[in-house]
């Protein structure tokens, strides 16, 4: 069924492509194909224009077709260190693909000025979120992992970076933070008249989620690991000061 989608696809036009599945909306954007700009056009027609090679139109829609995610379970059986690179690469594809895409179709539209008002604010404040996450929790794991492993020289003089920091209040902040909320609502009231507004509605919503899954993962995995993790490395740092 999907092959003879693949084949048939390079005879539709960019419109009915993007009806069929709105990822592909995401997918031809990578390609450099805004579909809004040329939907009543044939894929095979924008593709040989833009000097796109078959096999690399098939090779994309694919990749963003297959939805790569790990169970919960799996996740939960992960060390520490790697449920956190896991983390840092969805905050990487939020930031590079999926909420520049929300942004760019946003930008484009011509109603709806409360999303569009809202959209740089939830931005702002979501990549502070962000950098807070990898700048300071994340490497305040690291150095955990490092003092438990023994490969950190002076743990001592290394924890005194973190002095006012504390994993617990992260922790208890983090669940209750709900920075999608504003544009979840405003987006609810929205009756897309168009393909224009069913894709960024469709990308709005699967951003919501994505966010969910996400903050889940942290709430229930990346956190109580952390503060497990914590309280075993000030066992041994107690446990060091007490033999010097
Ligand atoms: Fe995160
Ligand atoms: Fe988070």
């Amino acid at each position: 069924m999907k092959e003879l989608f693949l084949c048939m696809v390079f005879e539709k036009t960019i419109g009915e492509v993007v009806n069929e599945n709105y990822v592909y909306a995401r997918a031809l954007h990578y390609l450099g194909i805004d579909f809004f700009e040329a939907p009543n056009r044939k894929l095979r027609e924008i593709c040989a224009e833009r000097g796109l090679e078959r096999q690399q139109v098939i090779k994309t829609f694919y990749e963003f077709d297959s939805c790569s995610r790990f169970s919960f379970q799996e996740l939960r059986s992960y060390p520490i260190e790697l449920l956190t690179e896991y983390l840092k690469h969805a905050h990487y594809i939020f930031i590079k693909d999926k909420l520049p895409f929300i942004v760019h179709l946003a930008k484009k539209w011509d109603r709806a000025e409360g999303l569009k008002n809202l959209l740089p604010e939830f931005v702002e404040d979501f990549i502070k979120h962000i950098y807070e996450e990898e700048d300071t929790t994340f490497k305040y794991i690291e150095l955990l992992c490092a003092i438990k492993k023994g490969s950190c020289k002076a743990p001592f003089s290394l924890m005194i970076d973190f002095e006012g920091y504390s994993l617990q209040a992260e922790f208890e902040e983090h669940q209750d933070e709900d920075e999608f909320g504003a544009i979840r609502s405003i987006a609810s009231t929205i009756e897309p008249k168009n393909l224009h507004e069913r894709v960024l509605i469709h990308e709005v919503q699967a951003f919501d989620r994505e966010m969910i899954y996400h903050a889940e993962i942290e709430n229930n995995i990346f956190f109580p690991k952390a503060i497990e993790l914590e309280a075993s490395v000030i066992k041994k740092i107690k446990l060091l000061s007490t033999l010097n």
